[in-house]
């Protein structure tokens, strides 16, 4: 009998008195554990303890998948630690509740059950998930934070600590057969066998293994400070303690209070308080809504995208297609040289193999990437993809060419990475069909492109550049066509300002590890080698006729040399076999103090200028940009978010500061003046 007497949840009672309780968050295409959501779930709980049923099944009717995780819109509300600690608390009282219940309990997951939802699942006595959709996990670190529902303890009870800590310190989330392999589940089912498998266990609880001797040993109290050493370790290797402080807070609450579960899920509860309310994760959690608000730029339902053709088989056009077949597109790819169409299907079979790992799944990307000399696939493509050599006549003289081929409706994406648009319609007869689709180095890592809308480019083509990125699973940032865009045109002063201090007789080592030290992932000077110092001379020599950068005359001089960064083995760094390797640093050196500030505030200062100039849509979308365009240390924020945090009359005596020393190249921007960043 159905007790529809809930918002979020149905109880369904069945003749064998299972309790089937049923999640489906109104209004939203994913189940999240809000308030509202929690709340009906304590009172439903409650009643259940005081009317026993046979056994608990939860369930989410999403066909998305379980629990997405808790409400992140409901972490950035909170006033004080206090105010999230009795949130958290109310949560842990629930879980408990679930795991106290005298009857089995089952969570019954299919596709998302992450974080939060996770933990609800791991409160149950058992965890059965779908063996195709399922996707587990708790991936909290990545926002700053960890478990905070009692995830932390019953993790490592269910799972041993390895397992658990590994699971929690990366974010990573598994399919449904490692998590079984991993211990977060108990069983991997197909499907059809879903219902039948959660009834079978409430009515023959099966017993859970004991996890093995050793966890014993690993988690007694004489050991675990030397686990802990190793672990940190490790996770100072990839993220910094001052930067991102939650994996180190796992690693605490492990070591200090294992063995003690009421005391750990105490400290668990004060610590994420204490985190949430921190800027990293507040920073990290406004991060993690603009990849939403940048996916959903793409709203044009009716575009329709079957085929692509790229011109131009090189590092990017080459990647762009090998990209596009990966993500089910069928792609024709062209280019002037049998040798370089070659070289991308060798390409091409690496990474397939590599993502995809079934022989089925990468002769079927294989088979919708097509090598096309002749470009016969322009005349069928809906998009055309240009990336061939960055020089606008070259550019100009292919569009004449190829216009009369290709079908009425079908949109040019340029791909270049410096040119106007302006600059590349002259011989269009229909010029609002150009748009750019800038994609950065590597294509397959790099999760932004830039949408780059010309004064004539169209709604539609527009659209139809934004859909597309987003179905290649990319995140889409409409910009205007300026120099440089918003990535590279913020990137290129300060990465001039790092050739500058290098040619000043800054180590390298030292300028790059300052820009580490801030949070960048890679300094600005292997960053230049590894873009290819032809690109960054290139690009640089573009924009000097439009912003205030000096070309530097070392940067000339080594790409007349062909020595052009890792690509060729040589740039400012040596590479052996595609590594840097390390240059000593002169004993005694003394660096100048103002390295950081000189690096940072040229970006921030071009940041402001594009800010002014409206070149993306909004703070929120610049802050997105140049965070997934740079790997902007994503910790703070975004380069404007900085300038809130740190203070803008702060920035603005810091860049005259430097104008004084250094000269008119840190003159704040006007947009100082009558911009405020908040
Ligand atoms: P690349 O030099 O590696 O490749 C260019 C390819 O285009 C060559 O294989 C060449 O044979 C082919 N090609 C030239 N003219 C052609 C024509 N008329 N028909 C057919 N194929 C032709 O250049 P890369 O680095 O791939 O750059 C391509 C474009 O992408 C440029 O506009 C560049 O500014 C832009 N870009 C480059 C980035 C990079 O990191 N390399 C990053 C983002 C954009």
């Amino acid at each position: 009998m159905a007790k529809n007497k809930y918002k979020n949840w149905k109880v369904i009672h069945d003749d064998d008195a299972i309790a089937w309780l049923h999640l489906d968050v109104p209004k939203s295409s994913a189940n999240v554990l809000n308030e509202k959501v929690l709340i009906e779930l304590d009172k439903i709980i409650k009643e259940l303890s005081e009317e026993l049923p046979k056994g608990v099944v939860i369930l989410s009717d999403k066909d998305s998948g379980f629990i997405a995780g808790a409400d992140i819109n409901e972490f950035t509300t909170f006033e004080s630690e206090q105010a999230a600690l009795v949130n958290i608390q109310r949560a842990h009282d629930i879980f408990s509740n679930i795991e106290n219940l005298k009857c089995p309990t089952v969570a019954l997951i299919h596709g998302f059950c992450l974080g939060g939802g996770m933990e609800l699942a791991l409160a149950c006595r058992y965890r059965i998930a779908e063996e195709d959709s399922s996707r587990l996990g708790l991936p909290e670190v990545k926002l700053g934070i960890h478990p905070g529902f009692g995830g932390t303890v019953r993790s490592i009870e269910r799972m041993g600590s390895f397992a658990a800590l590994d699971l929690m310190l990366t974010g990573r989330t598994l399919k449904a057969r490692q998590a079984k392999k991993a211990k977060l589940i108990n069983f991997a089912v197909p499907e059809r066998h879903l219902l039948t498998a959660a009834k079978q266990t409430v009515l023959n609880p099966p017993k859970v293994a004991a996890l093995p001797f050793w966890e014993k040993i690993v988690n007694s109290a004489l050991l675990r400070p030397y686990v802990a050493k190793i672990l940190i370790k490790k996770v100072s290797a990839r993220a910094a303690r001052a930067h991102y402080p939650a994996p180190y807070a796992i690693i605490a609450l492990w070591q200090k209070h294992l063995g003690n579960r009421s005391q750990m899920l105490k400290e668990e509860a004060s610590s994420i308080a204490h985190l949430l309310l921190g800027k990293t994760a507040q920073n990290l959690i406004r991060i993690f809504k603009l990849t939403d608000k940048l996916k959903a730029l793409a709203k044009d339902k009716s575009v329709s995208i079957k085929h692509i053709h790229v011109i131009g088989g090189g590092v990017m056009g080459g990647d762009i297609a090998i990209w596009c077949a990966l993500q089910g597109y069928d792609v024709t790819l062209q280019d002037q040289r049998h040798e370089t169409l070659a070289a991308v299907i060798k390409r091409a079979l690496k990474l397939y193999k590599k993502i995809l790992k079934q022989k089925r799944l990468v002769v079927d990307a294989l088979d919708r990437l097509t090598p096309d000399i002749k470009g016969n696939g322009l005349a069928t493509a809906d998009v055309v993809i240009e990336a061939i050599f960055e020089d606008a006549e070259v550019k100009c003289n292919l569009f004449k060419d190829i216009e009369p081929k290709l079908k009425r409706t079908a949109i040019i994406a340029t791909n270049t990475s410096s040119i106007p648009l302006e600059q590349l319609t002259a011989s269009l007869k229909k010029p609002e069909r150009l748009v750019g689709l800038h994609f950065f180095n590597p294509v397959s890592k790099m999760p932004l492109v830039e949408i780059v809308v010309g004064e004539k480019t169209s709604k539609k083509a527009q659209q139809v550049a934004i859909n597309l990125t987003k179905k290649i699973k990319k995140l889409p940032l409409p910009v205007t066509s300026t120099p440089g865009f918003l990535v590279n045109r913020i990137l290129m002063p300060y990465l001039t300002e790092a050739v500058k201090l290098f040619e000043e007789g800054v180590p390298i080592s030292v300028i790059d590890k300052v820009a580490l030290d801030f949070g960048m992932p890679m300094g600005p000077i292997e960053l230049a080698d590894t873009v290819g110092l032809d690109i960054c001379l290139h690009v640089a020599e573009n924009l000097a006729e439009s912003m205030p950068i000096t070309v530097s005359e070392h940067l000339r001089e080594l790409v007349k040399n062909k020595v052009l960064g890792k690509k060729t083995g040589q740039g400012f760094y040596t590479f052996k076999k595609g590594k840097k390797v390390k240059p000593a640093t002169p004993k005694n050196y003394v660096p100048p103090t103002d390295i950081k500030e000189r690096l940072i505030l040229r970006l921030i200062n071009e940041t402001m200028a594009c800010f002014r100039e409206k070149v993306a849509g909004s703070k929120d979308l610049i802050d997105a940009g140049i965070i997934f365009g740079t790997g902007f240390a994503p910790f703070h924020g975004g380069p404007l978010q900085y300038v809130k945090d740190r203070g803008q009359e702060q920035v603005i005596i810091a860049l005259e500061n430097l104008e004084k020393i250094h000269g008119p190249r840190f003159k704040p921007d006007d947009g100082w003046k009558t911009i405020t960043v908040d």
